[in-house]
């Protein structure tokens, strides 16, 4: 019995190994962690249970036979964060290049099935040379599997991907189906094909960090939501980030101990706003003055920064949050933002997490090159995103909340639920210039009549009363007092319960 269970440790110990050490070294070397190093640093201590450990590859192509090394490329199984159970799936480079077998494929699905099933979060820590080469079509059709279960589970469970490696064809297109793909600063690439294959196909010779590092797909091609300096802290903001979510689609918010009174007062909101319209100021500043112990984590920093996203909590429970940036592009609302946002809130509406919306925008921003590229069709996006949440929606207009941009930003119209504004706000079709402009366009050569339209259209127009009159805007509040007035809302709206007409699914300006 003894021996038995000897060579049992035995089988196990040389699994650990994975390439062997050699390759552990040059992983390393490298500055990243191994698939077993990673998962340790994911989980909480000591909770991982490992599936598939002596699973191996079943090709006998170019002398794979004589290859064989247990796990094949990927540790899979599951475990805990904070006592909350998640999946994983690490791919291992030191094996094959973390490539993907038709066995390794079996291995990724049975973790992706299970989570589906106990509906709990799947994170995918990918570094992998994508398919197989020696499996063939073995391996596309163990990457389209692993895809369709990637698009079943979207919207039930919270799927998340962190890219710790080089990674090309299939483990670029799985992550791309899922929620949120977070990148780390200069070792890990994406790509469907790298910069030798570019170099042959279209002569364009790149480096594999502007291919397809952190900096462009943070900031150019949006594919990564934020990156990271290492595999340590990839890992630990990762677990930050499940904390903020729901197992699923079902459960709602998790909901943490506040030490943070939610009646708490910031009297320094009251003079955050400049007397003079055009100057910006940080949005930030109002985020982390509201939520819980200022504790925002924020999604897509890099990228469209003229509008905001992240999650935040009040009284414990996760809201996602949505807020126009007055410091960059004074938050106007173009392609990128709008679409950055959609996304964004049609993550928080699938998975029951209530939106709280920050406005101060002046617009969509006009011009030739945002219109050829889109903008109506984007800014529709977030339109029809806010437009379709059953969610709870509670929307603070700071500043201001100009034309289109004002039904698009969460109004009462739309569907949110509670509307407030600070008196600094201001809600028009547009701002004075522009409106006295065309309004008053004969008086435009008398100087004295203008000024004069101006200070009508700035007293009549450029406050919150005229929105207020009409109940749009449900209260005007102290600006000091928007952490308690959200928060209470938010706890008024919990069991809020709307329904909707059956339907297949809806048709999003895609
Ligand atoms: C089998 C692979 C492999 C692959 C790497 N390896 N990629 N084995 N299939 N796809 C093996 C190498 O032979 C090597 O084995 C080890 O992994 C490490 O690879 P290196 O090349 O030495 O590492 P590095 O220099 O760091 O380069 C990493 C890399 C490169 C950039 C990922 O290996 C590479 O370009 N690989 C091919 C990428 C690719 O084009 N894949 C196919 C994508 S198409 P030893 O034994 O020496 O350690 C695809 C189709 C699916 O995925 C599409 C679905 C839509």
């Amino acid at each position: 019995m003894r021996e038995t269970l000897e060579k049992l440790e035995q089988r196990r110990e040389a699994a650990r190994q994975g390439g062997g050490q050699r390759r552990v070294e040059a992983q390393h070397a490298k500055g990243k962690l191994t698939a077993r190093e990673r998962i340790e640093l994911l989980l909480d201590e000591n909770s991982f249970e490992e599936f598939d450990m002596f699973v191996e590859h079943r090709s006998s192509e170019f002398g794979m036979e004589a290859q064989k090394i247990p796990g094949d490329g990927v540790v899979t199984g599951w475990g805990t964060v904070n006592g909350r159970k998640i999946f994983v799936f690490a791919k291992d480079f030191t094996v094959f290049g973390g490539s993907l077998s038709e066995a390794h494929s079996e291995k990724v699905r049975k973790v992706q099935d299970m989570a589906l099933r106990v509906r709990a979060p799947i994170v995918g820590l990918y570094d992998s040379g994508g398919a197989r080469i020696q499996e063939g079509v073995a391996s596309l059709a163990g990457y389209a599997e692993i895809f369709k279960r990637n698009v079943v589970a979207s919207g039930v469970i919270p799927q998340i991907s962190l890219i710790m490696g080089p990674c090309a064809g299939g483990d670029v297109y799985s992550p791309a189906l899922t929620d949120f793909i977070f990148m780390v600063r200069d070792t890990s690439y994406m790509y469907v094909t790298g910069p030798d294959v570019v170099k042959t196909v279209t002569n364009e010779i790149v480096s594999h960090e502007e291919l397809g590092g952190a900096s462009v797909h943070t900031t150019k091609s949006s594919i990564s939501d934020g990156a990271w300096d290492n595999d340590v802290e990839a890992l630990l903001q990762t677990r930050r980030l499940i904390d903020f979510l729901p197992a699923n689609n079902r459960e709602g918010p998790p909901e943490w101990p506040c030490a943070d009174p939610v009646d708490r007062l910031d009297m320094s909101l009251d003079t955050l706003v400049p007397d003079n319209p055009n100057t910006p100021y940080d949005i930030k500043e109002l985020i982390s003055k509201v939520v819980d112990e200022g504790d925002f984590f924020e999604m897509f920093e890099k990228h469209a920064a003229n509008i905001v996203t992240g999650f935040g909590r009040f009284n414990g429970r996760t809201a996602g949050i949505v807020a126009n940036q007055p410091m960059v592009l004074a938050g106007v609302l173009d392609s990128d933002a709008s679409r950055k946002a959609a996304r964004f809130v049609r993550f928080c509406d699938a998975f029951e997490i209530p939106v709280v919306t920050f406005v101060d925008v002046p617009g969509f921003l006009p011009g030739v090159a945002q219109e050829y590229g889109g903008l109506i069709k984007h800014g529709a996006k977030l339109l029809f995103a806010y437009s379709q949440c059953t969610v709870p929606l509670v929307t603070v207009i700071a500043r201001k909340a100009f034309g289109g941009a004002y039904d698009v930003m969460a109004s009462k119209h739309i569907g949110a639920d509670v509307n407030y504004a600070w008196p600094t706000a201001q809600i028009a079709v547009m701002g004075a210039k522009g409106a006295v402009e065309i309004i008053f366009r004969a008086d435009i050569k008398d100087a004295a009549k203008i000024a004069g339209r101006t200070a009508e259209y700035e007293q009549r127009f450029l406050s919150p009363f005229a929105a207020a009159e009409r109940g749009y805007v449900d209260e005007v509040i102290m600006p000091h007092s928007t952490r308690r007035r959200v928060a209470r809302a938010l706890a008024m709206l919990r069991d809020k319960r709307v329904e909707r007409p059956e339907l297949k699914h809806d048709n999003l300006p895609l």
